[in-house]
C-alpha cells in the first residue's frame, strides 16, 4: 500500500486520518453536492487508538495517513462512537489486519455491530460515562442515543480537550481543509444547517437535551471532532448556539411556498399566494419541485413559519415529485408550522385534499381550506390564492420570532 495519503495533525497527539469522498452525491434521499467526508481519528497516546473508521471503499485510504504515523498493526484500541456503515464499513478488515486487543462501543452499539459484521467478542461495551484509561490519557463516553442512531455515543480526550462528537456539528462538505475556520462561512453554515435539516431535524427535542447536558457536564471542550465535514477549533459557542436555534425551530416570518405543476396553473395559484405573502409583509422562498431537490426543500423549511404547498392533480393524486418531497418532509418532523394546500385540476381534483391531509398527518397548523381552481385559475381564483397569503403572512407575524 503507497503512504500518498497524509494525516493531518489536530491537537499535539491527535490526527486526522480519514477519507475524503469527492463523488458521492447521494446519502439515501439527500443530495450531499458537495461530496463529503468519513473522518477517523489516531489518538497517539501510550494506548494508540484510532477512533471510528471509513466507508468499505476507504480503508486503504485511512490506513495510508495511519502508517505515516505508525504501523497500523500498532493500534491497541478502536472506538466505534457510531456503527452507520460510512463509519464501520471498513471495521471487520480492519480488525482483521490490525489485530487490536479491544474494540470499544456503546453497549447498543456493541449489538449493532454484532447485527450487521462477522464481529463477535471483538467488541467491548462501555457504559454512559465510563472511562477509558489510554495510559498517559484519558477517554470517556457520554451516549448519545437516537441522535441520530440507538447506538451513538459520543467520545472525550481529555487531555486534548477533543470531543469526538460523530454526526454531530458534522456536515457533507468534501475538502482538503480540516478546519471549520478556513472554510468560507456561507458555505459552512449553509451545509451545517442542510445536514442538520436532513438528518438531525426529526431528533430535536433530544439535541436540546443532550445540548444541556454538554453545557452542564463540565467538560472543558476546545475542539469538536466530528465524523463528517471539518473539525471545529474556533468559535465553538457559535456551532453549538446554531443547534440550539435549529433544534428549537422558532416560527419566523418566512413561508416556503412549494408547488409542481402540469400546465402552469398550480404555478399562477403559487406565485398568487407569493404575491399576498409579500403584501402582508412575509418573506418568501418559492419552490418548484421541477426546480429542487428535496434537500433543498427541507433546508428552506429549517427557519420557516408557513408551509404552502399545491400540486396539480394527476390521476387522482398529487403529483409524483409533491408525494416524495411530502413524505420525505413528514419523516424528519418540521415544527411549529402553519401551512395551507392548494391546486389545479381537469376533474377529479384530489390533490389539494391529499395534501391538507398530508399537513394534518406532520401537526401543520392548517390556515383555512384547501383551494383549487378547475383547469386554469380565473381572477376569482387568484385573488382567493393572494387572500390566502396575505392571511397566513398576518398570522405569521403574530408568532414570528423575527417578525
Ligand atoms: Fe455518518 Fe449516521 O452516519
Amino acid at each position: 500500500m503507497s503512504n500518498v495519503f497524509k494525516p493531518i495533525r489536530i491537537s499535539d497527539k491527535v490526527y486526522w486520518v480519514g477519507a475524503i469522498d469527492w463523488t458521492i452525491r447521494d446519502f439515501h434521499g439527500y443530495t450531499t453536492k458537495r461530496g463529503s467526508t468519513y473522518n477517523a481519528y489516531l489518538i497517539l497516546a501510550d494506548r494508540i487508538t484510532l477512533i471510528d473508521t471509513v466507508k468499505a471503499p476507504f480503508k486503504d485510504e485511512m490506513l495510508s495517513r495511519i502508517a505515516c504515523l505508525v504501523d497500523p498493526k500498532e493500534i491497541d484500541y478502536i472506538v466505534s462512537d457510531h456503527s452507520e456503515m460510512d463509519h464501520s464499513g471498513s471495521l471487520p478488515d480492519i480488525i482483521r489486519e490490525v489485530s487490536p486487543e479491544k474494540v470499544f462501543a456503546s453497549q447498543v452499539g456493541a449489538k449493532t455491530l454484532k447485527e450487521h459484521f462477522a464481529v463477535e467478542d471483538e467488541i467491548v461495551a462501555v457504559k454512559d460515562g465510563e472511562g477509558l484509561s489510554l495510559g498517559n490519557m484519558n477517554l470517556s463516553f457520554m451516549e448519545t442515543r437516537m441522535l441520530h442512531w440507538p447506538d451513538s455515543m459520543f467520545s472525550y480526550l481529555k487531555e486534548e480537550k477533543i470531543l469526538f462528537s460523530q454526526d454531530a456539528f458534522g456536515m457533507h462538505l468534501a475538502t482538503d481543509e480540516r478546519f471549520a475556520d478556513e472554510i468560507r462561512q456561507d458555505v459552512l453554515e449553509y451545509e451545517a444547517a442542510t445536514y442538520y435539516a436532513n438528518i438531525l431535524l426529526p431528533y430535536s427535542p433530544l439535541i436540546l437535551k443532550l445540548l444541556d447536558r454538554v453545557a452542564s457536564s463540565g467538560l472543558d471542550i476546545r475542539i469538536v471532532a466530528p465524523d463528517h465535514g471539518p473539525v471545529w477549533r474556533k468559535d465553538l459557542p457559535r456551532a453549538l448556539g446554531l443547534y440550539r436555534i435549529w433544534a428549537e425551530q422558532e416560527p419566523t416570518d418566512k413561508a416556503v411556498v412549494l408547488y409542481h405543476t402540469m400546465w402552469h396553473s398550480t404555478e399562477h395559484m403559487a406565485r398568487a399566494i407569493e404575491e399576498g405573502l409579500l403584501a402582508g409583509g412575509a418573506r418568501v422562498k418559492v419552490m418548484s419541485m421541477g426546480s429542487f431537490h428535496r434537500s433543498d426543500v427541507v433546508y428552506e423549511t429549517l427557519d420557516a413559519g408557513a408551509l404552502v404547498v399545491g400540486s396539480s392533480t394527476l390521476n387522482n393524486n398529487m403529483l409524483p415529485a409533491m408525494a416524495d418531497v411530502l413524505t420525505y418532509l413528514k419523516g424528519l418532523r418540521p415544527k411549529n408550522l402553519i401551512g395551507a394546500a392548494f391546486g389545479s385540476y381537469g376533474w377529479s381534483g384530489e390533490a389539494p385534499s391529499q395534501i391538507h391531509d398530508m399537513l394534518a398527518e406532520m401537526k401543520v397548523t392548517p390556515v383555512g381550506e384547501p383551494i383549487k381552481a378547475r383547469y386554469v385559475p380565473d381572477r376569482d381564483a387568484l385573488l382567493k390564492c393572494f387572500d390566502l397569503g396575505k392571511t397566513m403572512a398576518e398570522q405569521l407575524r403574530k408568532v414570528a420570532k423575527n417578525g
